[in-house]
C-alpha cells in the first residue's frame, strides 16, 4: 500500500487486478433490470418456477435435526463424502467409472472454472473454447492471462474438423492447456454437440448419446452444478476430474475457501438421495419446453426474414442471427425505448466478435409478455435493416 496520503490510500493493483473488468453483460442486464416497463430477454436466471423451496425447507429441517451440529461445523475441502459418492454413481454411466475420489465439491461451477484456471493456465498458455461461448467462462479464465483459441460451431457443436487448424496457432510449440466446450443446451446458444462430433472430439467409438467424461474420463474434466436442478442461490456445483488433476484442485480449493458450506452439501443429498429428482426434472423439463416452444413461436411469427435462431432441445436460451450489418450493441438503445431487452452477442466470443447477433433467454418471461416482447424486437430489428 502506498501510504502517502493516509486518508485515500492508493492500492497497488497487482497486474492481475489491473487486467480485470467487470462483466459486460451483467451491467447491460443491470441497466435492464432497472426499468420494470422492459420485457427483458437479457437475464440468465432460471425459472424460480421450478426451484422446490418447500422440499429445500424440509431437508435444511432434517438435516439439522439429524446431524445436529456437525452440519454447522467445517468439514473436508474434497466436500460431503455420500453427495460425492452419489455422484460419483450417477455420472458412472456407459461403462465407465468414476469414483468418488475424482470429485470435488465447489461452491457453484463457476468455482471449478476459477479453479481450473488456476491449477491449468500459466500466462500466455492457448485455451481452446467454441465460440460463442459462456462470457463467465472467458471471465473466469480469463484472469490467468490465457490466450484464447476459438473454434467455431454450427448446428451440431464445436466442429472438430476445424481443431487442427486452430491447434497449429499455438505460438512456439506451447500445447494448449484444455478444451472448454458446454456439449448439452449450450449458453448462449441453445445448441447441443451432436453424438458424432462427441465421438470425433474424444476419437473414441460408442453408439449411445454419452457424456464426453464417460468416453474418456483419464482425459475430461466435468463440470457439473446444482444451479439449475435445484436453485442456483445454494452455491452448489462440482468438478470431476483424473485423480491428479482432482487433488491439485482440491489444494487450491483449500487455500481458496477451505470448503463448501456443509449445512448447503448435507441439504442437497437430503433431497437428492431417494430419487426426487427423477420426477422433479420431469417438471421442470416441462417448464422450460413451455417457454422455448412459445419463444419459438413468437420468433417464426414476428422476426423478419434473413434472421436466423437456434432450436435448443433444452437449457435457457435461443440465439439469433441477425441480417449482416445490424449491430446488435447498438440497436440496443431503440430495442429498450421499444420496451425489450435482450444481450447482445459481441462479448460471447473469444475472437472475432459476430455483431449480428443476440442471446434470447426464454427461461422467465410469461409466453404472453413473450409474445408483446418478441414482437416488439421484430419492429426494431425491421426498422433497422432499412
Ligand atoms: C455454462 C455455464 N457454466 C457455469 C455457470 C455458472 O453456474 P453455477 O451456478 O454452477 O456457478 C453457468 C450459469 O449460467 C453457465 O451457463
Amino acid at each position: 500500500m502506498d501510504t502517502r496520503d493516509e486518508a485515500t490510500p492508493v492500492w497497488k493493483f497487482s497486474a492481475r487486478a489491473q487486467a480485470l473488468t467487470g462483466s459486460a453483460i451483467r451491467d447491460i442486464v443491470k441497466k435492464i433490470s432497472q426499468r420494470p416497463d422492459v420485457i427483458s430477454f437479457a437475464g440468465g436466471l432460471p425459472s424460480p418456477a421450478t426451484f422446490p423451496v418447500d422440499r429445500i425447507r424440509a431437508a435444511f429441517d432434517s438435516v439439522l435435526s439429524r446431524e445436529g451440529k456437525a452440519a454447522l461445523q467445517y468439514s473436508p475441502t474434497d466436500g460431503y463424502a455420500p453427495l460425492r459418492a452419489w455422484i460419483a454413481d450417477t455420472l458412472s454411466t456407459n461403462g465407465a467409472r468414476i469414483t468418488p475420489e475424482q470429485v470435488l465439491m465447489v461452491s457453484g461451477s463457476q468455482q471449478g472454472l476459477d479453479l481450473l484456471g488456476k491449477v491449468l493456465v500459466n500466462e500466455g498458455d492457448p485455451v481452446v473454447v467454441e465460440t460463442p461461448t459462456y462470457v463467465g467462462a472467458l471471465h473466469a479464465l480469463g484472469i490467468y492471462g490465457p490466450r484464447f483459441l476459438a473454434v467455431p460451431m454450427d448446428e451440431d457443436g464445436l466442429d472438430p474438423a476445424a481443431l487442427p487448424a486452430v491447434l497449429r496457432r499455438c505460438a512456439d510449440g506451447r500445447r494448449a492447456s484444455f478444451l472448454y466446450t458446454i456439449p448439452t443446451f449450450q449458453n448462449p446458444t441453445g445448441r447441443t454437440l451432436s453424438h458424432a462430433r462427441r465421438v470425433a472430439l474424444v476419437d473414441q467409438a460408442g453408439t449411445t448419446y454419452q457424456t464426453l467424461l464417460s468416453m474418456r474420463p483419464e482425459g475430461v474434466v466435468h463440470l457439473g452444478s446444482f444451479s439449475k436442478i435445484l436453485a442456483p442461490g445454494i452455491r452448489l456445483g462440482y468438478v470431476v476430474a483424473p485423480l491428479a488433476l482432482a487433488r491439485k484442485l482440491e489444494q487450491a480449493k483449500q487455500g481458496a475457501d477451505l470448503h463448501t458450506a456443509t449445512l448447503t452439501q448435507m441439504m442437497a443429498y437430503d433431497i437428492i438421495k431417494d430419487g426426487f429428482l427423477d420426477t422433479h426434472l420431469i417438471a421442470t423439463r416441462k417448464v422450460y419446453a413451455g417457454q422455448c416452444a412459445a419463444m419459438l413461436q413468437a420468433l417464426e411469427e414476428h422476426f423478419p426474414r434473413g434472421a436466423t435462431w437456434t432450436r435448443p432441445a433444452g437449457g435457457m436460451f435461443i440465439w439469433a442471427t441477425l441480417p449482416a450489418g445490424i449491430d446488435a450493441a447498438h440497436m440496443l438503445d431503440a430495442a429498450l425505448e421499444a420496451n425489450v431487452g435482450y444481450v447482445p452477442g459481441g462479448p460471447f466470443f473469444a475472437e472475432a466478435p459476430q455483431a449480428n447477433t443476440m442471446r434470447l433467454s426464454f427461461a422467465t418471461v410469461t409466453p404472453e409478455k413473450m409474445r408483446e416482447g418478441i414482437a416488439r424486437l421484430g419492429r426494431v430489428i425491421k426498422a433497422c435493416s432499412k
